[in-house]
């Protein structure tokens, strides 16, 4: 079954406990909040605060997105705010195996995010041990940008090897996805996107475009 992710970051801050609740009633599976340092990403977002304010409100599943160098400082600051699954990048830490570990041991749930230009095979030696990988189809950074074609195929790759080696790994996409990249997404074998702008600025209202991504994706999407 394919799973929708909203991205807070484009919700209305000033609004933010009724969007939550605007997007659970239209029924996301889980929320994902974009942490951003100006320093590994041009931007700089939200924090352990934010975090700890979403928890408190609702009870859905809070994926933390890690857009900042050496994550391994701050993992256990947003395992205490209230993290089910931390995000890293591949590019950002130099030890990705220890903050697997270090994640792993916590019993909180661990994916990797690659950005466009990194490729699949720098997972071999970690995949196996992942709940979540995130293949970014955007630069990080910043919401609304356009969805960059050239990562289908490896969302292709990356759902072959967790279909060969038996992996209970979800496969998930981030940036630009929208009722028209949905389907091509979904055929590549992701089970979990991750929308912004397709759902908090959608004409119609977040329930809208809730379910525009969802029945987009199952038109043309697999069932995993
Ligand atoms: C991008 C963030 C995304 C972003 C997606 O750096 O990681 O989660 O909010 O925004 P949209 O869906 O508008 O591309
Ligand atoms: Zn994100």
């Amino acid at each position: 079954m394919i799973r929708i992710s909203p991205s807070v970051l484009s919700a209305d801050f000033t609004r933010l406990g009724e969007e939550i609740r605007a997007s659970e009633q239209g029924g996301c599976d889980r929320f994902h909040i974009d942490v951003m340092d100006g320093h590994f990403v041009p931007n700089i977002s939200m924090g352990p605060f934010v975090v700890e304010a979403v928890r408190s409100i609702t009870k859905l599943p809070l994926e933390t997105h890690l857009m900042i160098d050496r994550p391994e400082r701050y993992v256990d600051t947003f395992i205490r705010a209230g993290a089910d699954v931390v995000i890293v990048h591949q590019e950002n830490t130099p030890h990705l195996h220890r903050i697997v570990q270090q994640v792993r041991e916590q019993g909180i749930q661990i994916g990797v995010a690659l950005n466009p230009g990194t490729p699949a095979h720098t997972l071999d030696e970690v995949i196996d041990e992942l709940d979540l990988v995130l293949v970014m189809s955007v630069n990080p950074g910043f919401s609304g940008q356009k969805f960059i074609a050239s990562t289908l195929p490896k969302m292709r790759l990356l759902r072959d090897t967790i279909t060969r080696k038996g992996l209970a790994c979800d496969l998930e996409v981030d940036g630009g996805v929208n009722a028209d990249t949905a389907p091509q997404i979904a055929a590549a074998g992701v089970n979990v996107l991750v929308a912004a702008t397709a759902i908090y600025k959608h004409p119609q209202g977040i329930a809208a475009g809730i379910r525009e991504l969802r029945d987009r994706a199952a038109a043309q999407g697999v069932r995993v």
